[in-house]
C-alpha cells in the first residue's frame, strides 16, 4: 500500500509534524488490517472500523473546524488524501478476496467427468413377448396380418361358429370361465341331461383360446386370408407347474384357393425351422378337434436332448408344440364362405409352451410369478 510519506506534496500539507506522524501510521496501521482481512466479510468490518463514523478520520475531519482558518485546506486536503489511499486499498483488497473466493466456490461446484455414470437398471421384455414377437415375425414375413380380438367372447364365437357341439365337455364350467352377463331374471337354456349347463349364444365368457378370430375374421373379411393372432386366453384351472388359468397362444389361419395339407406341413415345418434352427426336426401326429377335418398335432426334435429322450421331452424324443389341421368345411359356412371353392389350414401355438422350451424353464409358474430373480436372468 502507497503510504503519503515519498509523495511529493503530502508532507507539506499536514499543520504539524505530529498530525502528519498520526496520519502516517493511520494508513500504515491501516495496511495492515486491510491485508489481514481474510474474507470480504472481515473486509466489510474492516472498512466500517477504518471509515465509518467511529473512524479516526471520521474523528479528524470533524476536528478540522477547531483549525485555524489557514491550515483548514492543507489538512482537509491530507486527510482526503488518507482516505483516498486507504479507500483504495479496500477496493484492490475486495477484487483480490471476491476473485478467491469465487475460486473456492468453482472448486467445491466442480463436476468430475471422468467419474463412471451409474447406469440405472433397464427393464427388458417378457420371456413370453418375445417369443410371441418372434412367431409374429417369422409369419410377417411370408405375408401374413396380425389381427386381434377381444378377450371376453361370446359362445357363438367360441364354440357355436367353430363347430363345437352343444354338448362337448370343453362348453362345461370345469373348463371354461363364464362371465355372468345374462339379463337379470334371463334362464339358462336347458340343454343336454349329461351337460345341463349349456349356454345361450350371446352368452359372454373369457375365450379359451384363439380360435373364435378365425370366425370373426373371415366374417368380416372375403378370402385370401393369411392371418396370425397373438393374445391370451383362459381356462378354469388351477396354477401348476404346466397348467395356468391363463396362458397365451397364437393363432394362424390361411384361406383360398386350392390350399391343401401340404400348404399346412410345409408352412410349419418352415416356421419350426425359424424358430428352433434348421436342424430341427419335425412331426405331425393325428389328432382331433371340432373345427378342423383332418387335424394334426405337431411337434418338435427335443432341443435338449436332440431326440435321445430326456426329462424335458419325458423320454420321448419329441415336444409336442402346437394343433392344427384343415379348417372344417361347417366353420367356413358359418362364415358365409363357400367350402366348395375354398379351403385353409388353421393352427394355435402355444407360445408359453415355446418359451418354456427355448429357456428350459420346467415352471411354467415363473412366467407369471414376475419374480425379478427369475426375470432377470434372462434380461
Ligand atoms: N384352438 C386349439 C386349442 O386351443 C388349437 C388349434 C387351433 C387347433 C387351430 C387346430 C387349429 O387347443
Amino acid at each position: 500500500m502507497k503510504t503519503p510519506e515519498g509523495n511529493g506534496s503530502t508532507s507539506s500539507l499536514t499543520g504539524s509534524m505530529a498530525e502528519s506522524d498520526a496520519l502516517t501510521s493511520l494508513v500504515t496501521d491501516a495496511g495492515r488490517a486491510i491485508d489481514a482481512a481474510a474474507t470480504l466479510d472481515e473486509l466489510s468490518d474492516v472498512e466500517s472500523t477504518l471509515m465509518g463514523k467511529e473512524s479516526a478520520i471520521a474523528a479528524a475531519r470533524r476536528g478540522l473546524k477547531d483549525l485555524p482558518a489557514d491550515e483548514r485546506r492543507d489538512a482537509g486536503r491530507a486527510i482526503n488524501e488518507v482516505a483516498e489511499t486507504i479507500t483504495e486499498s479496500i477496493r484492490e483488497r475486495r477484487l483480490v478476496l471476491s476473485a478467491a473466493e469465487q475460486d473456492a466456490a468453482l472448486a467445491a461446484d466442480r463436476v468430475d467427468i471422468t467419474q463412471p455414470a451409474r447406469v440405472p437398471r433397464r427393464g427388458t421384455h417378457h420371456l413370453v413377448s418375445e417369443v410371441l414377437d418372434e412367431i409374429i415375425d417369422i409369419f410377417a414375413s411370408i405375408g401374413y396380418r396380425v389381427a386381434r380380438g377381444p378377450e371376453a367372447e361370446t359362445d357363438y364365437y367360441n364354440f357355436t361358429a367353430l363347430n363345437i357341439p352343444q354338448t362337448h365337455p370343453a362348453r362345461l364350467e370345469t373348463d371354461t370361465l363364464y362371465l355372468d352377463y345374462r339379463g337379470v331374471g334371463e334362464e339358462r337354456t336347458a340343454g343336454d341331461e349329461r351337460y345341463p349347463l349349456a349356454h345361450a349364444p350371446n352368452e359372454v365368457l373369457l375365450r379359451t383360446h384363439t380360435s373364435p378370430m378365425q370366425a370373426r375374421y373371415m366374417e368380416a373379411n372375403d378370402p385370401p386370408v393369411h392371418i396370425v393372432v397373438p393374445g391370451r386366453v383362459f381356462r378354469n384351472e388351477a396354477l401348476d407347474p404346466t397348467h395356468s388359468p391363463v396362458f397365451h397362444q397364437v393363432e394362424g389361419l390361411a384361406v383360398d384357393d386350392g390350399i391343401t395339407f401340404a400348404d399346412l406341413k410345409g408352412t410349419l415345418a418352415y416356421f419350426a425351422r425359424q424358430f428352433f434352427g434348421p436342424k430341427q426336426e419335425v412331426r405331425f401326429l393325428p389328432n382331433h378337434f371340432p373345427f378342423t377335418e383332418p387335424s394334426a398335432e405337431m411337434h418338435v426334435s427335443c432341443f435338449s436332448c436332440g431326440g435321445s429322450g430326456c426329462r424335458i421331452c419325458s423320454q420321448t424324443g419329441w415336444i409336442e408344440m402346437l394343433g392344427c389341421g384343415m379348417v372344417h368345411p361347417a366353420v367356413l359356412e358359418h362364415v358365409g364362405y363357400d367350402p366348395a371353392t375354398v379351403t385353409g389350414f388353421a393352427f394355435g401355438i402355444g407360445a408359453d409352451r415355446f418359451a418354456m422350451v427355448r429357456h428350459g424353464i420346467t415352471d411354467l409358474r415363473h412366467f407369471f410369478e414376475s419374480d425379478l430373480r427369475v426375470l432377470r436372468q434372462f434380461s
